[in-house]
């Protein structure tokens, strides 16, 4: 065999080497590195958080703007703001990008009377389709047994003094038939288990309420995948707010990280 030959299966080795093993000289990013998956603790509760969601003690450039998480002054439970309007965090599926969320004012009334639509921000949010709405008849003379067919009282919302009433309905559409008995109507979220399990009478209006719904976080769709797959971290840059920022070992990316990215930060 020529020599040259014969070297070239251990040039190649070496050349393969080269691009698996970091080089004694290369770092590994900081960002990459400071968004590693965080335990959030706040009083007795643990909440695993990742993009896109922020916190006090991880650094901005982990998440993305409007998904602040953060700990209730008595350090009982966790909130987020979404369009202004306070709600406790009940949990995160980061595979289905979901968050279950409830009304934080709701949290520990016994009888818990929504008396507005739920609004939430179409740019960061969507609803899912694991939720259906409920349909609140709010502050209504009593119903006559005519007009009740798959519609409830919430028994606890009786106004003894102004003898209104509260209805909700689990079917679609509003009974037009009711508008001129009842102040107004509200739609309220809520998981379709829930919807069963309150039509099933396993729990009242009250309890279904407090169970929540989800929305689904549009922030890192069609990209954090791609970034995650190819081992980074997905957050996000100030300087570049619309950029898909990948965060990768080798260095800061876009949408996802490649061999030979380097660190320009
Ligand atoms: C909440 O927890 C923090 C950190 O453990 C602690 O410093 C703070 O005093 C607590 N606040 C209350 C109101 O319990
Ligand atoms: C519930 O009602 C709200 C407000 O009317 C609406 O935007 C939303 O799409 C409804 N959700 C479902 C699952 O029907
Ligand atoms: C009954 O309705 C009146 C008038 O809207 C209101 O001031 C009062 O707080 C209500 N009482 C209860 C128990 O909701
Ligand atoms: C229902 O609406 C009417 C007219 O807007 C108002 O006068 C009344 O106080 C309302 N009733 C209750 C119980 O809120
Ligand atoms: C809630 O939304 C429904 C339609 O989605 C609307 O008919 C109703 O008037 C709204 N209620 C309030 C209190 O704004």
């Amino acid at each position: 065999m020529h020599p040259i030959e014969s070297l070239v299966p251990s040039i190649l080795l070496l050349i393969t080497l080269s691009l698996l093993m970091p080089s004694s000289s290369s770092e590994i990013y900081y960002r990459y590195t400071s968004c590693a998956p965080y335990v959030y603790i706040c009083g007795t509760a643990k909440l695993n958080i990742n993009y896109p969601f922020r916190v006090d003690g991880r650094p901005d450039y982990c998440g993305h703007p409007g998904y602040y998480i953060a700990c209730s002054k008595d350090n009982a439970s966790m909130t987020i703001s979404i369009n202004n309007k306070g709600y406790q965090v009940k949990a995160v599926d980061y595979l289905n990008h979901l968050i279950t969320v409830v009304d934080q004012r709701f949290v520990a009334q016994p009888c818990p009377r929504p008396y507005e639509n739920t609004s939430i921000d179409y740019s960061l949010y969507t609803c899912s389709d694991r939720d259906r709405n409920a349909t609140l008849y709010i502050d209504c003379r009593a119903l006559p047994a005519s007009l009740l067919a798959g519609v409830y009282e919430i028994s606890c919302a009786f106004n003894g003094t102004t003898r209104r009433r509260w209805y909700y309905q689990l079917s679609q559409g509003i009974h037009s038939n009711l508008m001129g008995r009842c102040n107004s109507t509200v739609m309220v979220p809520m998981h379709q288990t829930t919807a069963n399990d309150l039509a099933n009478k396993k729990l009242n209006f009250g309890e279904a309420v407090k169970e929540g719904f989800s929305v689904s976080w549009t922030a890192g769709n069609g990209w954090c995948s791609d970034c995650t797959n190819s081992g980074g971290r997905c957050g996000y840059d100030s300087l570049s707010p619309t950029s898909h920022a990948c965060h990768c070992q080798n260095g800061a990316a876009i949408t996802k990280c490649y061999k030979g990215t380097f660190v320009d930060t």
